[in-house]
């Protein structure tokens, strides 16, 4: 398969062909083999990478960061700017066209929507975008394709219930753009109305012609899903009146499990702040700490070589 990536931003989730997923996908598993087998490589020798994060990350920091160095590869690591020139009052155009003339690819976590697009435009390197606010998170959906066939062995014909904030949840906006790649995916997303998935998200499953449902119960959906895919309620983007409201409405449980179906399994991008019970981490249908959480290194060495490297052998 050609390399598409060489040289690409990553902003969007909207963004990947199904040939883009497919060509990940086959890269994130020979990347995996790879790193079980020998633990790194050093295709990416002489390159280095910029991991700007504005906001707090552990798992998509982490995973850059081991992602690079397992390919041989440099990095500057800015886990948080209050020590750089930000806190002088530098911009994001300048901050950006800083480590772009140092480095050979910029991940950018920044708090505001549309800033990993206004980073691609004064960037000569590509941008990956590991996250704009309320607005995308397009590294972490290739990941969990990969979890979901890995674990489910198909994507033909399974149904996903999404669960939580749905409104401020950035994985979800990307996810479902790439779940869309994949039209016998059913969609099916359980939230308060508060926090109901975003305008822009309905209009695009609708104008993509993509049957999806939404309801505020859970049991409605829960024995047919194949996927539960639980989300945080993300305290720091709402009111402190909307966090009290819908902190709480969904807690997954034992009781709830039970319902489930023996093969399905339960996804969480993490962090979890207690919306699944840590008795459920033992269920073998739980892939958050496993597969999941793992897989994000696999991938993020995949799109890394691919947008470094113009043909990336493993
Ligand atoms: C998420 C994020 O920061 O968007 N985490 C992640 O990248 N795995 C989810 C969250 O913060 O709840």
């Amino acid at each position: 398969m050609k390399n598409p990536f060489f040289n690409r931003d990553i902003l969007s989730g909207g963004e990947y062909s199904q040939k883009d997923i497919d060509y990940l996908l086959d890269l994130t598993a020979k990347m995996k083999k790879m790193v079980e087998k020998k633990g790194g490589t050093d295709i990416c020798r002489g390159k280095i990478l910029t991991a700007l994060f504005y906001e707090p990350s552990s798992r998509t920091f982490g995973s850059f960061v081991a992602a690079m160095q397992r390919l041989g590869g440099g990095f500057i690591p800015l886990q948080g700017v209050n020590n750089s020139s930000v806190a002088k009052g530098e911009t994001l155009p300048d901050t950006i066209r800083t480590f772009a003339s140092y480095t050979d690819v910029i991940v950018l976590r920044h708090a505001e929507v549309g800033s990993a697009k206004i980073a691609a435009e004064f960037s000569e390197k590509p941008i990956l975008n590991a996250g704009d606010g309320i607005g995308e998170h397009p590294t972490q959906a290739p990941q969990d394709v990969f979890t979901i066939l890995q674990t489910l062995g198909t994507l033909k014909n399974i149904h996903i219930v999404f669960v939580g904030d749905l409104a401020h949840y950035r994985n979800v906006n990307s996810l479902v753009k790439v779940l869309m790649l994949f039209p016998k995916v059913r969609l099916s997303f359980v939230s308060p109305a508060e926090a109901a998935i975003q305008p822009q998200l309905r209009e695009y499953m609708k104008s993509h012609k993509h049957d999806f449902a939404e309801t505020e119960n859970l049991d409605e959906v829960l024995s047919s899903a194949d996927v539960l895919y639980v989300t945080r309620v993300k305290k720091e983007y709402m009111t402190d009146v909307l966090y009290k409201r819908i902190q709480g409405k969904y807690i997954i449980d034992r009781k709830t499990v039970a319902k489930m179906k023996k093969k399905s399994i339960i996804m969480h991008p993490l962090p979890r702040v207690g919306e699944i019970s840590v008795e459920v981490d033992l269920d073998e249908r739980a892939v958050y700490f496993r597969e999941q959480m793992r897989n994000g290194m696999y991938t993020r060495m995949a799109l890394l070589a691919s947008v470094l490297l113009k043909e990336v052998k493993v």
